[in-house]
């Protein structure tokens, strides 16, 4: 365990809206003791005046990080989101104040490939039909348009973390995978690339998107690609609700050119549990529709918690930033025997040569220095030996474009 240049017990951990008990364990591993939890997020004042003296947030989706609530976290250090997504925070006035934001982009990977999996089995089997003729009173008693999944071929569309797990486990119940991606990807297992995009459609029994939201994936399943789906061929979007038209989804449902889908994401999603959900795709047995909880599990939940409060626990022990969505992102090594000055100034001209003329007159031996910059700041880290570094450290927070400075013991 590394030490910082703060005593543990005064490091103010707040995390809020039921985060996973995983971050606490670890954080109280690290050495932190002074954790303050909620299970709610706070209304503003209240989450003003908890936050006056915190040096880490931790939050999910529900509270707003604002350039208003900023202006009275004077101590903030760094901000968890225990989600995937950062859309809560306001990046650009975390940036400027020299605050990382870290999420947990791919804690629900494994979630969303067994639901994917378990969907594409229940629709091969004609089951979602079954199912709901059953609960009217119907006995749809018939092999006919019932399937195993062994030696079918299923087409993934968008081979990252999501579509690779896919990949493997389908090969695992005997299917053949083929995939498509705009980047060149190492294929696992078996999975062999497809030609085209088209060629994917013509060719898969089933057809699963892992897309991300773009400006290319935008509708990418619209009334053009469903022509050159295979007749009978199953759809399954758990991506992102504008990536399938669902009007052109209806129609291929209507016809019988597709014989089933399950679709979790959406391009209208109600806000709240209690709004409506509407859809046209409610009209239809043979589709499964769940509400965006492809990655919704305890086990994801808790991966999240660990994923999180380990990048905040680095950056408070070490400095590093890999992965932050809004800082220059700066890996580093530990720095045994050395002090580590971490400066955050505005990206301006010169600022580099200020700080290096300040260890020069300090006479401080540079062992490792790291830099990274983003347009509007920069993130240099030094390694220093030890004698020099508290009056470096003084100096350099006097430096004109400073941000925020930290040393790490
Ligand atoms: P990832 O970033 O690891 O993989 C996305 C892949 O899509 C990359 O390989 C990328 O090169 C590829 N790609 C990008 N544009 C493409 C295009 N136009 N055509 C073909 N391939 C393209 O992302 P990950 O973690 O696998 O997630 C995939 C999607 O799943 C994302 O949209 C994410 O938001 C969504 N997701 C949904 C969840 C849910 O609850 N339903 C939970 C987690 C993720």
């Amino acid at each position: 365990m590394q030490a910082t240049s703060f005593d543990k017990a005064k490091i103010k951990i707040v995390l809020l809206e039921g985060i996973h008990a995983s971050a606490v364990k670890v954080f109280e591993n690290s050495g932190y003791s002074n954790i303050v939890t909620a299970p709610k997020s706070l209304p503003f004042d209240e989450l003003k005046s908890t936050l006056a003296d915190a040096h880490f947030l931790g939050i999910r989706s529900r509270t707003q990080v604002t350039e208003a609530l900023l202006a009275h976290t004077p101590k903030l250090a760094a901000i968890g989101c225990f989600c995937i997504g950062t859309n809560q925070v306001d990046l650009e006035a975390t940036e400027v104040r020299g605050i990382p934001v870290f999420n947990a982009p791919f804690a629900n990977t494994r979630s969303v490939a067994e639901l994917v999996l378990g969907e594409m089995i229940l629709l091969l089997r004609g089951v979602p039909l079954k199912n709901a003729a059953a609960h009217r009173g119907e006995w749809l008693k018939s092999a006919i348009n019932s399937f195993e999944t062994r030696g079918k071929t299923l087409g993934i569309v968008g081979y990252g973390h999501i579509g690779t797990q896919i990949g493997i486990l389908a090969e695992n119940l005997g299917m053949s995978v083929q995939f498509y991606d705009i980047e060149s990807k190492l294929a696992l297992g078996n999975a062999v690339a497809a030609d085209s995009y088209h060629q994917l459609l013509e060719t898969s029994d089933v057809v699963t998107f892992h897309v991300p939201e773009t400006e290319q994936t935008k509708l990418m399943m619209n009334a053009e690609a469903f022509s050159h789906l295979k007749k009978g061929a199953i759809l399954i979007n758990a991506s992102r609700g504008t990536v399938v038209e669902i009007e052109s989804l209806c129609k291929a449902l209507e016809s019988g050119d597709v014989t089933g889908a399950a679709i979790d994401v959406f391009p209208k999603e109600p806000k709240s549990n209690q709004d409506e959900f509407e859809s046209p795709l409610r009209a239809f047995d043979n589709v499964i529709l769940t509400p965006h909880v492809g990655g919704s599990t305890m086990e994801a939940q808790a991966n999240i918690g660990i994923e999180v409060s380990e990048k905040l626990v680095k950056y408070s022990d070490n400095g590093s930033t890999l992965s932050s969505v809004n800082i220059p992102e700066v890996a580093l090594p530990s720095h045994a025997g050395k002090h580590r000055i971490c400066h955050f100034h505005h990206n301006e001209p010169g600022i580099l040569a200020k700080i290096n003329d300040v260890f020069y007159s300090e006479n401080a031996n540079i062992a490792a220095q790291y830099l990274q910059t983003t347009k509007n700041v920069g993130y240099v880290v030094t390694d220093i030996d030890q004698s020099s570094s508290n009056n470096a450290f003084e100096k350099l927070k006097q430096i004109p474009g400073t941000i925020r400075s930290r040393i790490l013991y």
